[in-house]
């Protein structure tokens, strides 16, 4: 049969499911749905600027559901006149090695299929993330459209009688008149990063007696790390733990922290077998850092990194400045006005850094939930960050817990940790957030864990670039030392709501430096689950995860 393009007629899947500040993010059940995924690529593609003639870049983390999507796209692609379309042999692409395909092939954007961090699988998710020219997540402009074109969704658009696409090798075919390149998902990636780290440097450490555990969680990093880790900078074979990608993670639920990469952690806290270890997420953009009985907290490892940057060749003429989101520690602030260099508070979610790295006024950014990234691509960027590291630790030659406690002695600590009450009743979840927001006028001057509440409010963001307000970011409580402790809904959960509660605490460099974070904040987490009836009206007498 000869390619034809189909016009399908349905009435939207779509009854009301507005797509998250991440894309659309469901169970595979749902993504198995006939016409689901196909309509949201029908809304993405004629939302998109520049689909007809353009290039695309589409791939994604391995799970489960991510070959048959890539061979949607690509039909649905073509029925809409884009010109070239990029994959990745296997269909394997990082979400920062996505992101960098992009930029470099002047695309007009890209599809991501990932649920980041959630579990894969049948009984798993599925996500589609719509990423654009600059290689970012989509704005809100674009994502608000998708979703009013979802809503009156009567058909889609797709090429039919074409022969499956061949993702094994690297090369060419057409697909009516679009071609199809697959390419090798990690070449240009790592040329990037040898543009940015000393490799050389690197390779001397990792050579020398300085074991290191790497563990990729059956994602989308193993083939990346392992063809740097243990391909370039020559560490050892089994450096890189978890290597192969597999459709349901074996089963795990690939979010690098304390919790879910528990057997790494354990090796590197509970024993000296290592010097450094890391852990990356589902689709590559977050990271775990961990030193010889040392866990490095996310919002530290910005600091860290600002503070060291100019260590890495690619970052040796200075920072142009750094941004974190509100939920992230202050940390990176400190050293920011050491450094005399603009520091930016931003709503939790990558697309805000975006805006400030476009327009040059950033070029570390950071979130607490353990994303880190820079100006070279739009996204976040797990394995990017851990060569940050390497780099550091290649050039300073001291143990992770030294450089940490070196830091502390000069700026100052900031006890951290956020604790989730994941999978709770929406209504309960909603009527905790709504109660502690109608209560915060009041709780101005109040006393609260031995101080009083300077500030409380719910977070609101005037991007500096192009003036739009994000409002509704979170509910603060700002206290008169410096402390604080914020509640906020998490916009990415697929199964009931999950409340986050984040805790921070300032010790100046006088202070006492070397305290368990959970015992420093002890006073606060008591404080603020007597102020927001957490255990109680969550039902869990303790969070799902606490980091
Ligand atoms: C979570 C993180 C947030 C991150 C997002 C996407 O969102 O907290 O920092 O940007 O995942 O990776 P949340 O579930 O808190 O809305
Ligand atoms: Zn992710």
């Amino acid at each position: 049969m000869a390619a034809t393009v189909q016009q399908i007629s349905l009435s939207s899947p779509f009854a009301d499911q507005k797509p998250g500040t991440s894309g659309l993010r469901k169970s595979s059940k749902q993504f198995e749905t006939p016409h689901y995924l196909e309509s949201f690529i029908e809304s993405s593609l004629r939302v998109l600027p520049g689909v007809a003639g353009g290039t695309l870049v589409v791939g994604g983390d391995g799970r489960y559901g991510n070959r048959r999507a890539i061979g949607v796209i690509a039909r649905m692609a073509a029925a809409h006149g884009v010109a070239r379309l990029i994959t990745t042999t296997g269909g394997i692409l990082s979400t920062p090695a996505a992101s960098h395909l992009i930029r470099q092939n002047g695309a007009i954007g890209g599809v991501i299929l990932s649920a980041s961090h959630n579990p894969g699988g049948p009984e798993g998710d599925f996500g589609v993330k719509i990423n654009g020219a600059n290689g970012g997540p989509t704005p809100e402009s674009i994502t608000d459209a998708i979703f009013a074109v979802t809503q009156t969704l009567d058909g889609y658009r797709i090429l039919e009688g074409t022969p499956e696409l061949a993702l094994d090798q690297p090369g060419s075919q057409q697909l009516g008149a679009m071609t199809v390149e697959v390419v090798d998902g990690v070449e240009a990636y790592v040329a990037l990063m040898q543009k940015l780290f000393d490799f050389d440097a690197i390779g001397d450490l990792l050579r020398g007696d300085f074991p290191i555990a790497f563990d990729a969680m059956h994602a989308v990093t193993g083939p990346y790390a392992t063809r740097i880790l243990e391909g370039l900078l020559g560490a050892p074979a089994g450096t890189v733990r978890n290597g192969t990608p597999l459709e349901d993670f074996g089963g795990g639920h690939p979010d690098p922290n304390l919790t879910y990469a528990h057997e790494l952690a354990e090796l590197l806290l509970g024993s000296d077998a290592y010097r450094f270890g890391a852990a990356c997420d589902g689709d590559g953009d977050r990271n775990m850092i961990l030193g010889q009985r040392c866990f490095v907290n996310p919002s530290d490892s910005l600091a860290v990194l600002t503070a060291n940057a100019t260590l890495a060749p690619g970052y040796a003429d200075g920072l142009a400045g750094v941004a974190r989101s509100m939920p992230t520690s202050a940390a990176a602030d400190v050293v920011a006005k050491d450094l005399g260099l603009p520091c930016y508070e931003t709503p939790t979610g990558w697309k805000f850094f975006g805006n400030l790295l476009d327009a040059g006024r950033i070029t570390l950014c950071g979130e607490e939930s353990f994303g880190t990234g820079s100006n070279h691509i739009r996204e976040k960027d797990g394995l990017w960050a851990v060569l940050f590291w390497l780099n550091i630790l290649a050039r300073r030659r001291e143990p992770v817990a030294q450089i940490m406690a070196e830091h502390w002695n000069r700026f100052g600590r900031h006890y951290y940790s956020r604790h989730d009450y994941e999978a709770i009743a929406s209504e309960a979840a909603h009527g905790l957030y709504k109660r502690v927001k109608e209560m915060q006028p009041a709780l101005v001057g109040q006393a609260f864990a031995g101080r009083t509440i300077a500030t409380a409010d719910d977070f609101a963001y005037t991007d500096p670039v192009d003036g739009s307000l994000t409002s509704g970011q979170g509910l603060r409580l700002l206290l008169d030392d410096g402390s604080r402790v914020v509640l906020r809904l998490s916009g990415t959960g697929t199964q009931g709501a999950t409340l986050r509660v984040y805790l921070e605490s300032y010790v100046p460099p006088s202070g006492n430096l070397a305290q368990d974070p959970q015992a420093a904040l002890g006073d606060l987490i008591n404080a603020i689950d007597a102020l927001a009836e957490i255990k109680a009206r969550t039902g869990m007498d303790r969070p799902t995860v606490i980091t």
